[in-house]
């Protein structure tokens, strides 16, 4: 085979395993999954529709922001893939924290443990406090060689630079209301709903209650000058965070993110 049927042919199994892909969400969606995600009343752009200067002068230091398609990502969602991760990184010990503001307790398990035991659609009757996360607190050695593949989105923030966190979570899970510094996070298989408010704007939330309570019990009844910038993001999007910003997260599906912390 000459060099380039081999590149056709392997740009035939890609096209072939993006088709699979985008069917099963990876081999990560189950039977169950939330179905409403709510309105987007947030600015979306289409691959580089927003330049990076425009980025920079309109959002980055004053409004959240979703690009689609800003990066292509098809390699490293094939990597993270159910099998895949499974296969590579089953033995590894995990680090879970709790799903609520100020999450206090950590527990180390392995990956397949996190798969087998944890990663299920969250109760309704749980506490965020109760209930284990996987999301941050990576060891970067042994996850080296999965993101390496990430193509983090190219519109840093200048004087800053990246640290990844990566995560999987069950349908319903999510982390409540919280704020840090500014960053990405892109989801590589599921749905991810989001809301956001400024800095100065902090929401009516209990810091130990589940994002999924609040969307319940709270979020119906905000009156009109309380609702959120909200939007359900997709594999192939990202949303921007600026700094400071209150954001809480909701996974539709059981969720495969990764987020790129600028500071
Ligand atoms: C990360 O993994 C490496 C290799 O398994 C191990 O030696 C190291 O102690 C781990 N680091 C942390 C912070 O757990
Ligand atoms: C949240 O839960 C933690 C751990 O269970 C507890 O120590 C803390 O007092 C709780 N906070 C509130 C506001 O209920």
């Amino acid at each position: 085979m000459d060099g380039r049927t081999a590149a056709v042919l392997s740009q035939f199994v890609l096209f072939c395993l993006r088709v699979l892909r985008a069917e099963d969400g990876g081999g990560w969606s189950s039977d169950f999954s939330l179905q409403d995600e709510g309105l987007c009343n947030m600015d979306v752009f289409d691959g580089r529709s927003l330049s990076y200067q425009h980025f920079i002068d309109r959002y980055a230091y004053s409004r959240p922001v979703i690009f689609r398609g800003l990066t292509d990502n098809a390699k490293f969602q094939l990597l993270c893939s159910k099998s895949n991760l499974l296969r590579h990184y089953g033995g590894r010990r995990v680090r879970l924290s709790t799903a609520n503001t100020y999450s206090y307790r950590k527990v180390d398990v392995p990956f397949q443990e996190y798969v087998d035991r944890f990663l299920k659609p969250q109760s309704t009757n749980a506490l965020g406090s109760d209930t284990l996360y996987f999301f941050g607190d990576n060891n970067f050695t042994e996850w080296q060689s999965l993101f390496e593949h990430y193509e983090a989105p190219p519109y840093a923030l200048p004087h800053t630079s990246g640290a990844y966190s990566f995560g999987i979570a069950g349908p319903g899970t999510g982390v409540p209301f919280h704020w840090h510094g500014p960053g990405f996070s892109e989801v590589v298989h599921g749905r991810k709903r989001w809301f956001l408010y400024p800095p100065d704007k902090e929401p009516h939330f209990h810091p130990n209650h589940t994002t999924l309570s609040w969307v319940t019990e709270t979020y119906p009844h905000l009156p009109e000058d309380e609702a959120p910038l909200e939007c359900t993001i997709r594999p192939g999007e990202v949303l921007f965070f600026p700094d400071r910003w209150w954001h809480a997260t909701l996974n539709l599906d059981t969720s495969v993110f990764i987020s790129t912390f600028l500071g």
